[in-house]
């Protein structure tokens, strides 16, 4: 039954102006915003829900769902909604069992965590940090025939694990860059030539078995979404099958990279550099990775443009709203 007033509830302040957007269209709509921009947990985060008793739960990645939480929601929650792609921090199964819908943001965000996927395969290959570095600390002293020699793009292979939305974003970019594309699924694709129109059958992205892929690939980027199977996918073995010059992006969730394994393979002297934009056990950032020049560190902000956020925050809302009267 259509509840007389309708009440979403965001855990994080979203702009005004999209709020007034949103309520002009429905106007039986409360949004109630948490003032505080940072994660709500455990109690606090059940305490404060059934206190709003609302209809539609607005979160984002940083918030745990998983059953425990799950189950002590309101009668009222009808609907989660994450400003995300990404939906590992949610129990589906525990929803599943509630009758509690959930929604997550693909596609809006598709691009701009492409282009800053690409961001991080050009520092990780071509040293952009360390350069940035060398000249913000007045080191640079000259041209050198030798200084901060990175890695050629040109001609390489880039293996990209996961060939979903992103993964094959980051693949179009790459044929830009003339490179071979080489990807890992669960399953490979059957029909890969109509994710790539106009690419010659020849230049399309080649399945590889993930150790193949690992030992294969000049630039390995990650784009899975985070479930038992991609837990710690690439692992102390695959990762110490990289090519010593290899460049290795994380745009996906940190724990498919077993963390503790990449820092011992990088105090070994392997990968020309690695781009992280999501960590194991954020958002603490294990302070090993901090000592090496060739890692580049980003703060989980793949889908961060305006204009996307913006799409995230209207399509995490609306896909609640589209729920009512069905
Ligand atoms: C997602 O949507 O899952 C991203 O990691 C957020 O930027």
């Amino acid at each position: 039954m259509k509840p007389e007033r309708l009440k979403i509830i965001v855990t994080r302040p979203i702009p005004g102006e999209l709020c007034d957007e949103i309520s002009r269209n429905r106007p039986e709509l409360d949004i109630v915003c948490r003032p505080q921009d940072a994660p709500i947990n455990g109690d606090e985060l059940i305490e404060w829900i059934n206190a709003e008793k609302p209809y539609g739960v607005v979160i984002t990645l940083a918030e745990k769902f998983p059953d425990n939480i799950i189950s002590k929601l309101p009668e009222s929650v009808k609907a989660i909604s994450t400003i995300a792609v990404g939906k590992d921090n949610i129990d589906q199964n525990a929803c599943d069992n509630r009758g509690i819908k959930v929604f997550n943001t693909p596609d809006v965000l598709t691009n701009a965590t492409a282009d800053l996927t690409w961001a991080l395969i050009l520092a990780a290959s071509r040293r952009i940090v360390e350069g940035h570095k060398m000249c913000a600390d007045d080191k640079f002293v000259g041209w050198s025939p030798t200084l901060l020699m990175g890695k050629e793009l040109t001609g390489a292979t880039i293996g990209i694990v996961g060939m979903g939305r992103i993964g094959s974003a980051v693949a179009k970019r790459a044929f830009g860059f003339n490179m071979k594309v080489a990807y890992f699924n669960r399953n490979p694709i059957q029909d890969i030539s109509s994710k790539f129109p106009g690419i010659d059958h020849s230049s399309l992205p080649k399945y590889m078995a993930i150790d193949d892929l690992c030992a294969q690939s000049d630039v390995i980027t990650l784009h899975c979404p985070l479930n038992d199977a991609s837990f710690h996918l690439l692992n102390e073995a695959r990762l110490n099958s990289c090519r010593h010059d290899a460049a290795l992006v994380n745009m996906a969730r940190g724990p498919v990279v077993d963390e503790t394994a990449l820092i011992k393979s990088l105090k070994a002297g392997r990968f020309m550099g690695v781009g992280l934009d999501v960590y194991e056990n954020e958002p603490n950032i294990n302070p090993e990775l901090k000592n090496f020049d060739r890692v580049t560190l980003l703060p989980h902000i793949g889908s961060a443009t305006i204009e996307t956020r913006w799409k995230m925050m209207r399509l995490s809302i609306n896909a609640i709203l589209e729920t009512v009267n069905k």
